[in-house]
């Protein structure tokens, strides 16, 4: 099966994805929180102008004469490299789904605070830099480095509570085995042109089948450490609720869940009746691929097999789709979708209570009228 846009290609998207103009919505404007119309999603790839953007602090200006990446930390040889020697090195191109954590978040009820995300907190693009694994290894990590720890230059005082004591910047941990993975990037470019200032110019981590926030921008320093990293925004921020021996126990989000999403058709958009209607959408998952998609046009009471436009690839989402026959009869339909990974997961029919305002992939539903009259009912 080969990535294509048909048969739904709309208008003048190319596989690259460079030429969009529909522009993206505002969940905040400072620091810049925008999302992706998800409805006029169509390629694969989704165009650099057309993807999401979760920043946290002001975007910071960094200049390339200047810039330096430092690696050091719990290793035996810790050096920093310049942009041109980062982009002089060999380099890796990879395809990735990035997700926000809180994505979707407008499903949730009652509401809960956070960006309102809708379904556009997500987009799926090609990446290309060194891997993360290479500058380990000519830094010498040590045996006992537990983890990796990836910082921005991006700096500020988050105003959820609780507020740490002075600014601090974005910075994550990755367990010392995913950080070794090859897929890891530390990626200059994405859709094959120099990364935009808001995802993360001139360099940023890319963090396959890792919730978004894993993606570090404006990576400034690598450093490994042996203990765990307990940063703010992995404690504070974006952890959840697990259980060890039976008791409740914090950790921070990591891999994506299994989601699937509907591009089209829209909440609240009025189909024909009794009419071939091409329900359209992408499925994706963490480490595990994505196998199956099932759609129900009845709020969940039956559910048939929808079909792949794109082949099983790790990391990259399935765009799926399903032929509709529009009931005779008007009226108000639920239509939802659920996605299966190689791993067995499939989509929990309610959000999770432990995972808090993040992880809301249980199937969401797309409200849709019928009417001949195209009047709201
Ligand atoms: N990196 C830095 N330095 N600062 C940030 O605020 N936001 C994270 C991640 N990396 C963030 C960051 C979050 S929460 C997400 S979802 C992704 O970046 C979003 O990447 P994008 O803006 O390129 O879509």
């Amino acid at each position: 099966m080969k990535h294509s846009n048909e048969p739904y290609s709309r208008g003048e998207i190319n596989k690259t994805g460079q030429s969009s103009s529909v522009g993206l919505i505002i969940r905040q404007k400072e620091p810049t929180n925008l999302e992706t119309p998800f409805d006029q999603v169509d390629s694969f790839l989704t165009p650099t102008e057309l993807f999401y953007i979760r920043s946290h602090f002001p975007t910071p200006k960094l200049d390339l004469a200047s810039y330096r990446l430092h690696v050091d930390g719990v290793v035996r040889n810790p050096f920093s490299l310049s942009y041109k020697e980062l982009r002089d090195m060999p380099s890796e191109t990879r395809v990735a789904t990035l997700e926000c954590a809180g994505n979707s978040r407008v499903f949730l009820v009652p509401q809960v605070e956070g960006a309102q995300w809708e379904l556009g907190a997500v987009g799926n693009a090609e990446w290309t830099g060194v891997p993360l694994r290479t500058l380990l290894e000519t830094a010498g990590i040590e045996e006992n480095a537990c983890e990796v720890v990836l910082e921005g230059a991006d700096r500020g005082t988050p105003t959820e509570q609780p507020v740490p004591p002075g600014p601090i910047s974005y910075a994550r941990s990755l367990p010392r085995d995913k950080a070794m993975q090859r897929d890891v990037l530390v990626a200059y470019q994405m859709n094959g042109r120099d990364l935009p200032r808001d995802h993360g110019y001139p360099v940023r981590a890319i963090v396959p089948g890792h919730y978004g926030m894993a993606s570090v921008k404006w990576l400034t320093r690598i450093y490994a450490v042996s203990e765990p990293f307990r940063g703010y925004w992995q404690t504070s921020d974006y952890g959840y609720w697990d259980y060890l021996d039976g008791k409740p126990v914090r950790r921070a989000l990591a891999e994506m869940n299994v989601k699937s999403e509907i591009f089209r058709p829209r909440v609240y958009e009025t189909l024909d009746p009794n009419q071939l209607y091409t329900i359209v959408g992408a499925a994706w998952a963490g480490e595990a691929e994505v196998t199956e998609i099932e759609v129900s046009t009845d709020a969940g009471l039956t559910w048939s097999r929808a079909k792949f436009f794109d082949p099983a690839q790790r990391h990259a989402w399935r765009r799926w789709k399903f032929d509709w026959l529009t009931p005779k009869k008007p009226g108000r339909y639920t239509l939802i979708a659920r996605a299966k990974s190689a791993d067995g997961s499939v989509q929990p029919e309610k959000h999770e209570q432990n995972y808090g305002s993040y992880v809301i992939n249980h199937p969401l539903p797309i409200e849709v009228f019928v009417s001949d009259s195209r009047d709201t009912l």
